[in-house]
């Protein structure tokens, strides 16, 4: 379903030092694959999903989505195949618009017709059956500004566009991580009901160990660019999160240290 292959980023910092951001990333997902992908600050998670959401080229190397080489088309080109939600609740949902503009324009993106153009009476009542599934009482809301929604409803709601038109992929970098720990559970299980009823293939980025083996089939480590561990039954299913933290710790080194706080 997607092929990364040979995958390479090289970036250029301020002081024109080069930084290997992804070095020969080799990833082969099935169709409804739900992979979670763990690994320290700088380890290339981000990059690997932007490469793959076309937001930057690569250095080398080749993408592609369901047999389409994907590798030199510009993002806006595959942006039908892909859902993306960010860690940011504000990225991704148009603070000034209602809670049904913003759905009319996640349903129109893939035929690319621009702005919607007004909903109809038939959009709604699929967007009110949406909503009322996130359990949040949105369905009420339809004409309210998301400005006015919290970071957990905004989230959700986003989570909704992102799949609302059934994405071949759908890309999850640490989508939980700024809301408070009840959100961000309630947004997890929203995530799950979202993927697995929807069967649909997805990558998710998070520092929780506990969540990156509870959730999916699939388990990446990476780091330094590279992917160290790849995780899947029946030797996921018996892995516990301090045996996760032993593999960060052997591939880590004394690196580790730093890296503690941030997998507590
Ligand atoms: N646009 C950019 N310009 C320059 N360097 C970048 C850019 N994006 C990422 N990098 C560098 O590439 C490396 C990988 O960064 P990346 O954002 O993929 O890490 P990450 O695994 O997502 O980390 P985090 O857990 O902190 O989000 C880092 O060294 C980072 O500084
Ligand atoms: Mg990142």
């Amino acid at each position: 379903m997607l092929q990364v292959s040979q995958l390479r980023k090289v970036f250029c910092n301020g002081n024109g030092m080069a930084k290997v951001a992804l070095d020969n990333v080799d990833l082969h997902v099935e169709v409804g694959d739900f992979i979670t992908i763990i690994g320290s600050n700088g380890a290339g998670k981000s990059t690997l999903l932007n490469a793959i959401a076309g937001v930057y080229g690569v250095d080398q190397g080749q993408i592609r989505i369901d047999g389409v080489d994907v590798t030199n088309q510009p993002e806006h080109r595959r942006a039908h195949l892909i859902g993306r939600v960010f860690q940011d609740p504000m990225i991704g949902t148009a603070a000034s618009m209602s809670i049904e503009e913003n759905l009319a324009i996640a349903v129109k993106r893939p035929e690319r017709l621009g702005m919607a153009k007004g909903v109809t009476g038939r959009e709604r009542a699929r967007f009110r059956e949406l909503l009322a599934l996130l359990d949040l009482g949105l369905e009420d809301r339809l004409h309210e500004p998301v400005g006015l929604l919290s970071g957990g409803q905004r989230q959700a709601l986003t989570l909704l566009m992102a799949t609302i038109s059934t994405p071949k992929l759908l890309l999850l970098d640490e989508h939980t991580a700024a809301l408070d720990p009840k959100t961000a559970e309630q947004i997890g299980e929203l995530t799950r009901k979202i993927v697995l009823g929807r069967r649909l293939t997805a990558l998710m980025v998070t520092h929780n160990l506990q969540a990156a083996l509870e959730f999916g089939n699939r388990t990446l480590m990476m780091d330094q660019g590279q992917i160290v561990l790849d995780l899947r039954n029946p030797r996921r299913a018996k892995m516990t999160v301090d045996d996760l933290l032993q593999q960060f710790m052997s591939v880590r080194g004394e690196r580790f240290l730093d890296d503690r706080a941030l997998l507590a």
